[in-house]
């Protein structure tokens, strides 16, 4: 390349429309996952304090926010439930609960909207009277156990009409078992997408807060969500899950681990997605709130980051403020 003066890189950037003909990275509605909570008790929204502008849907509600994502754009919602603490025990009984809150969500989501793809979370902890994404014993979290019930959890997703099935778990082996069993069950054409690379973050205060795990929990989760000073972990992580049958995976928490997101997408040429987690969320509205940045702008800002670093998808609460400001 010539050097200055010859090149200007400045001459490529002084108009709107040079900039819009040379701009590399776009963002649409089509690159994002709406993370919505859902409640057996909202009544029939109630605001989550710690994430300003996201509100706890009961099952109706839910299922206007399916048809509303139809009518922005997005093209699937992942939930995730927040249940009744009497609910909850020691081995997360309702996981796997066909009349349970989550199967509810789902077929009236789907019923509601049926062209908006529905995601679901698979690990215990909305379930856990001690908020671990497992089983516990003796103060360890058992791995092989644990996958017995989230089978069963799976299977009971995929039978309710979810589309994507999402481990969130960090169990060994779970995508495989969970394979196997969905297409013993003639599940062959539900999809997997791992949340392959999951690190053991300060970032999801805010999400414990919204499923009502943040007082529950016992300890930490650092014995099966990633250390976060890893990288070649993670490509040990995401090849396994390939391997096991994952048809997508995630890197989450997203916009701390951008490096990540590109070194998996660079190795393993997949779909792969990228988790903007409650406290990305709620760090940016807090700033806002305070007056401290543009809160939308910095919510564009982050979301064409994920692109750029080569994420297909986000999947983040800005989903509908996102979409409404792409095509409004
Ligand atoms: C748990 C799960 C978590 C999130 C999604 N699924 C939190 C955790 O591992 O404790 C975090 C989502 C967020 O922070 O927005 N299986």
């Amino acid at each position: 390349m010539p050097s200055f003066p010859s090149t200007r890189l400045r001459r490529l950037r002084a108009a709107d429309w040079t900039r819009r003909l040379v701009r590399e990275t776009a963002l649409s509605p089509d690159d994002l996952i709406w993370t919505v909570i859902v409640s057996d008790r909202a009544d029939p929204t109630e605001p989550v304090p710690s994430m300003p502008g996201v509100e706890r849907l009961n099952v109706s509600e839910a299922a206007k926010a399916a048809v509303r994502a139809r009518t922005l754009g997005i093209p699937a919602i992942a939930i995730f439930p927040n249940i009744d603490p009497g609910l909850k025990d020691a081995h997360g009984s309702k996981a796997d609960d066909p009349n349970g809150l989550v199967a509810d969500c789902i077929k009236a989501m789907k019923d509601a909207a049926p062209e908006v793809g529905i995601i679901c979370d698979v690990a215990l902890d909305p379930f856990t009277d001690h908020g671990h994404d497992g089983l516990l014993a003796a103060g360890e979290i058992l791995n092989d156990a644990t996958v017995e019930r989230l089978i069963d959890q799976a299977l009971m997703q995929a039978e309710a009409g979810c589309d994507v099935i999402a481990p969130s778990d960090m169990m060994d082996g779970r995508i495989g078992a969970i394979r196997t069993a969905l297409d013993e069950e003639g599940f062959e054409n539900v999809l997997i997408l791992s949340y392959a690379a999951k690190y053991a973050s300060a970032f999801y205060g805010p999400y414990r807060d919204a499923i009502g795990s943040s007082t529950a929990l016992q300890g930490d989760k650092k014995t099966y969500q990633m250390d976060p000073a890893n990288t070649d972990e993670a490509l040990r992580e995401v090849a396994l899950d390939i391997e096991e049958g994952a048809d997508m995976v995630m890197v989450k928490p997203g916009m701390p681990y951008l490096d990540i997101v590109a070194r998996v997408k660079a190795e393993f040429e997949m779909p792969t997605y990228a988790f903007q987690v409650s406290g990305e969320y709620a760090m940016i509205k807090a700033a806002e709130a305070n007056g401290w940045i543009d809160g939308e702008r910095a919510m564009m800002e982050s979301l064409l980051a994920f692109k750029r670093a080569g994420a297909d998808g986000i999947l983040t609460y800005f989903a509908p403020e996102a979409a409404e400001r792409m095509t409004g």
